[in-house]
């Protein structure tokens, strides 16, 4: 069974038999990191779009071990004119397999910009990742509002979802609730709050929301623990 580690912020490790996958890998200058960016060593890195806050440490890895870094087009392209030598893109409604498992890029309603200290960079647009791995299918929202669409996202049958609740940038808490019951999925976890004072959220009460309004069960992970899946 795939072990999932939540890394702060939409930062997660999964680990199966197989492969260690990373999503969303920002871990320098991310005052939650559970993990430093030379402490994982995954096979394949997924990125749900190209802000700094997702993108993390995604060059700096996967030169290091040679990960496969998967995403959309756009990004896929810029992240190969950084030195990343197996960056795999696609777009939405298509599903690219890794060692170890296949990841299906979904819409997301969010921005999708990378700022590289000079100026705004790797536009394209963001997405969701529906992940198959070691018989289980976990769904990244990325960062994004609610919307109506995660109803047929939902169908694709979910063992866990993993919603944004910080507000600001993406869904708060009362969306994600609503999310959820769109989702349908046996376990939620949240994510994309506390990491900085605006998006500062309380996970358990989030969690009873969740309970008292869904069939999911939620585990708000704090940073550096995981669940077997
Ligand atoms: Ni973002
Ligand atoms: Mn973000």
């Amino acid at each position: 069974m795939p072990k999932l580690t939540y890394l702060g912020h939409s930062a997660f490790l999964i680990e199966s038999a197989e492969g260690t996958v990373a999503v969303d890998p920002f871990l320098s200058g991310n005052p939650m990191a559970a993990r430093t960016a030379e402490d994982i060593a995954p096979h394949t890195i997924l990125l749900t779009h190209a802000h700094n806050d997702h993108v993390g440490d995604t060059v700096a890895i996967a030169k290091r071990t040679g990960a496969q870094v998967i995403s959309t087009f756009e990004l896929g392209e810029w992240l190969a004119t950084q030195g990343v030598t197996n960056a795999t893109n696609g777009n939405h409604g298509g599903t690219i397999a890794f060692t170890g498992g296949t990841a299906k890029l979904v819409p997301a309603w969010h921005t999708s910009s990378y700022f590289d200290g000079e100026r705004f960079v790797a536009p394209g647009v963001p997405a969701g990742l529906i992940v198959r791995i070691d018989g289980k299918t976990i769904y990244f929202a990325g960062d994004t509002c609610l919307f109506g669409d995660m109803r047929l996202i939902g169908d694709e049958g979910l063992d866990v979802a993993v919603v944004p609740i910080g507000d600001r940038f993406t869904m708060g808490p009362a969306d994600a609730v609503k999310a959820v019951g769109f989702l349908r999925p046996g376990l939620v976890i949240p994510c994309h709050y506390n990491t900085f004072p605006v998006i500062e959220q309380d996970g358990a009460a989030f969690a009873a929301a969740v309970a008292a309004n869904t069939t999911a069960r939620c585990n708000p992970l704090k940073p550096g623990a995981s669940v077997d899946l």
